[in-house]
């Protein structure tokens, strides 16, 4: 993995006994700050400040926010400890509502609670089961990588929205980023196209930098000229990452992604969504039922603080926007690519 010039993975969230390090990606990429909290109250201020952002990586920071959550009660009977927990619960579910990851990592914590026969012992196994969702995560993503880069030609030129890399997974590598860098690593000539992804400019400001650390070749563009590109035939395939996919395959992933999915059958481009099988919601019939985030107007009216709209002028915010599943060729998960149709595929993968 070449994410780092001396070959260290970043260090997205990490876990230190009792401790969470987060790297704060709203100061990337001038800078490279890291939080170190032990309250649980602070992960859930950096997952709803986007400081730690990406559907696994949210997961994978709410488990950790549980863990501290539970590590802080004082409770001498398991009925008072349940009360508590159950408070933190709620509030780390009530940090995003999009990313399905959150609430798998929320439910695999709760599960684990109620196994225990005194406070010490869920702590104990509490603590354990973040981790084991990260490492999770993170064997995953390297999975998906694999699966992925099989679908990518040699001297492809890749469009992605976002940011799906290393930062967005807390693990080794990222959902369509990481298939870029595992094509990469496989020998491949990759170029990459980075949508810049307003309001918050992950593309611009995380997905160059991280696509440099790799040293792969990556053009910013703004969202509005996907189209030109893909309408010239620069563009080989485009893929995004997801944040939840619905039971036939509908997908919610950044805002933008549903019109780059459009151009890309237009211009009969594939379009891949590359996701760890923990952001699938079999619960959800259609992607209709997939809660849209609708964040603070001033992330449109603003770039990074500075005003680009009139005082006072209405903005709308909706942080993502829904694939119909007819737009994709494919979905890359860490158990194998499915293809058409998903509802039966993304069934029998649950099992796999
Ligand atoms: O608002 P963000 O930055 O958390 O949104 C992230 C995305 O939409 C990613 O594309 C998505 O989580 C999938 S890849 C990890």
């Amino acid at each position: 993995m070449k994410t780092e010039p001396g070959g260290t993975p970043l260090k997205v969230v990490s876990w230190a006994g009792n401790s969470l390090t987060i790297l704060d990606q709203t100061r990337l990429p001038q800078q490279e700050i890291y939080i170190q909290t032990t309250d649980y109250r602070d992960v859930i201020t950096a997952i709803k400040e986007l400081k730690v952002r990406g559907a696994p990586a949210i997961g994978v920071a709410a488990g950790y926010a549980a863990a501290l959550g539970a590590l802080k009660i004082k409770a001498a009977t398991l009925n008072v400890f349940f009360k508590e927990f159950d408070k933190v619960l709620e509030e780390i579910v009530s940090s995003r509502p999009t990313a399905r990851n959150l609430f798998w990592a929320v439910e695999r914590m709760r599960c684990v609670s109620c196994d225990g026969d005194n406070v010490a012992t869920i702590k104990e196994r509490l603590v354990n089961e973040a981790v084991a969702i990260q490492a999770k995560e993170t064997e995953s993503s390297t999975q998906m990588s694999v699966h992925g880069a099989a679908l990518i030609p040699d001297n492809a030129v890749i469009l992605t929205h976002c940011n799906t890399g290393v930062l967005a997974t807390a693990a080794l590598y990222g959902t369509a980023l990481g298939v870029i860098l595992r094509a990469a690593e496989n020998g491949k000539n990759i170029r990459v196209i980075a949508t810049e992804t307003r309001p918050l400019l992950q593309g611009a400001r995380l997905t160059t930098w991280e696509a440099l650390r790799a040293d792969i070749p990556v053009t910013l563009i703004t969202d509005s000229m996907a189209g030109h590109f893909l309408s010239r035939g620069l563009v080989t395939c485009v893929i995004v990452g997801a944040d939840r996919i619905a039971a036939n395959g509908d997908t919610a992933n950044k805002i933008g992604t549903y019109s780059l999915a459009v151009l890309a059958k237009e211009n009969k481009t594939p379009f891949y969504v590359a996701a760890p099988y923990s952001t699938v919601d079999l619960s959800l019939a259609t992607g209709k039922e997939i809660p849209i985030e609708e964040r603070n107007s001033k992330e449109v009216t603003h770039i990074q603080g500075v005003a680009i709209a009139p005082e006072g002028c209405p903005a709308f915010n909706p942080a993502f926007d829904v694939t119909p599943h007819r737009y994709i060729s494919a979905i890359i998960t860490e158990k194998g690519v499915i293809r058409k149709p998903y509802g039966k595929g993304l069934k029998t993968l649950r099992q796999a």
